[in-house]
């Protein structure tokens, strides 16, 4: 299908001039390390956006911005570094910052780093949207009930407001409680399988050598694997705690982080991804809120949705030009999955990274990652109809499942038909999660 373009509705989806005053500041290192920490990457385009032909309306899902461990994390870190801290001696001057360190990251909460970033987020979608929106044309905003989750949604309704010189400030209107139906979160499906199995599988085929390097230099120390990747991921946590380059990031090589990532690859691909039988169906939720606000329908769902909130026009309106959801990393791979993006051809394997995936996670969701879908109504050979493209961290997603000739175009009609695991609710596999 050869597109062209025509001015459809009065609504154009340029970008304006705004007040744009960017405050994420610069981590200090290496652009291509800091891409090579799967989902503890901070966030960065993983492609130049280019604008839509006419945009009408936009849904956007964002993940939680740059934080601290979760708190069971904390504690395994903090052993296997403890556990580094015990050698006998180090041989190496990039070991000598171990003989004063002390572990000081706080648990779970979004580090200030994470809460720039989001607000950066907004203020560049404000710039970007600016024109679907008026004084009664306003985001609509919700979040999952998590202290950081609701921090990046807040910071990035600040810088929203902020670029709009407070023209519109958008309200955070739904908080969803994590412990109830929730399309913002993965908590609802008791059988899902874990991950342990792939991750282990490939932390045995790279991490003996680290370890070897490191307990050499470091006598006594005797890492195991998961101590090795432990230490790894702290490059990544102080870096963006500190704002400043973590000490810990010189004990590993580049070629070292990139098995490090591709361990968050299959951590991710089997955890909640194609690679587990119970991942997809958990996004199913938010898909079929999608599919409702992009046709006007109301929503359809028996998963993760909450049908009273999703009843009601006060907490899931649909007559509005952009609305913007906060969610986390493991949940927005679920969606991914459901919607049937990133599909790869071969299974990921665990024994060997095949250089040609594009199942990055570092590209999917990193910190502050996000996902948006933009319905666009064009005229097409002379047609109007109306279109969906999605975005993923700005990267067109090509969306062959539903005609999408390269131009990562689909018809609504035809997007929707595509989104038939959603639409029936998993096919069998929601029940699956708590039989
Ligand atoms: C320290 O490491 C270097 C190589 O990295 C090695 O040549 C040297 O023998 C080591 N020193 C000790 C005391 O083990
Ligand atoms: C560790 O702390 C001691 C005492 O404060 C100081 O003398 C020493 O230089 C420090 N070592 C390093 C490697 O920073
Ligand atoms: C959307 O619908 C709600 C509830 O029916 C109404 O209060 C609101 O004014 C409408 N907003 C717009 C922009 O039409
Ligand atoms: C932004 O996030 C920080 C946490 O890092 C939080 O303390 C702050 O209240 C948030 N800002 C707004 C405007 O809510
Ligand atoms: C649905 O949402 C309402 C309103 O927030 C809440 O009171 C209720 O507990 C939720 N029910 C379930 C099952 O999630
Ligand atoms: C950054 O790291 C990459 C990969 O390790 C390397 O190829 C590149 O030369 C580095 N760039 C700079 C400016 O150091
Ligand atoms: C919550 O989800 C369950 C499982 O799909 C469903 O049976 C129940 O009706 C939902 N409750 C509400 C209030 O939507």
């Amino acid at each position: 299908m050869v597109l062209t373009v025509g001015l459809v509705l009065s609504l154009s989806c340029g970008f304006v001039t705004a007040t744009i005053n960017y405050i994420t500041p610069s981590l200090g290192l290496n652009q291509s390390l800091e891409q090579s920490w799967a989902e503890y990457s901070p966030y960065y385009p993983a492609s130049e956006y280019t604008a839509p032909p006419d945009g009408c309306s936009v849904v956007q899902l964002q993940r939680d911005g740059a934080h601290y461990p979760k708190k069971s994390d904390g504690k395994s870190i903090m052993n296997s570094v403890e556990q580094l801290q015990g050698a006998k001696s180090f041989n190496g001057s990039e070991y000598e910052f171990l003989t004063n360190f002390t572990y000081s990251l706080g648990t779970d909460d979004l580090v200030s780093y994470g809460a720039a970033q989001s607000y950066d987020a907004g203020q560049l979608h404000y710039t970007r949207y600016a024109s679907l929106l008026s004084e009664t044309m306003m985001p609509f905003v919700r979040a999952s009930d998590s202290e950081r989750v609701v921090d990046s949604a807040l910071n990035w309704t600040a810088g929203f407001a902020f670029a709009s010189n407070n023209q519109y400030a958008p309200v955070l209107s739904v908080i969803i409680d994590q412990s109830t139906n929730d399309t913002l979160d993965d908590n609802m499906c008791p059988n899902v399988g874990t991950s342990d199995d792939e991750t282990e599988d490939w932390a045995d085929v790279f991490a003996p050598a680290i370890a070897d390097r490191i307990n050499a230099a470091a006598p006594g120390a005797k890492l195991s694997n998961s101590d090795v990747v432990n230490i790894m991921t702290l490059c990544p946590l102080e870096t963006v705690a500190n704002e400043a380059p973590s000490p810990f990031c010189d004990l590993f090589t580049s070629d070292e982080f990139a098995s490090f990532e591709y361990y968050g690859d299959l951590d991710n691909y089997y955890g909640n991804g194609y690679g587990q039988q119970l991942g997809p169906v958990q996004g199913v939720g938010y898909v079929n809120e999608l599919l409702a606000r992009l046709t006007g329908q109301p929503v359809q769902d028996e998963t993760q949705t909450n049908h009273t909130l999703d009843s009601s026009p006060t907490t899931f309106p649909m007559n509005l030009t952009f609305y913007a959801d906060f969610s986390h990393d493991s949940e927005m791979i679920s969606i991914i999955s459901a919607l049937g993006l990133f599909a790869q051809p071969h299974a990921l394997d665990t024994t060997q990274p095949n250089t040609l995936r594009t199942w990055q996670v570092s590209k999917m969701v990193p910190f502050s990652g996000r996902l948006t879908t933009e319905k666009l109504s064009c005229t097409a050979e002379g047609e109007t109809g109306e279109y969906v493209r999605i975005l993923v961290n700005d990267a067109v997603q090509s969306m062959y499942f539903c005609g999408d000739t390269g131009n990562g175009l689909c018809a609504l009609d035809d997007f929707v038909e595509s989104q038939e695991y959603a639409r029936l609710n998993g096919e069998g596999d929601w029940a699956l999660c708590t039989d």
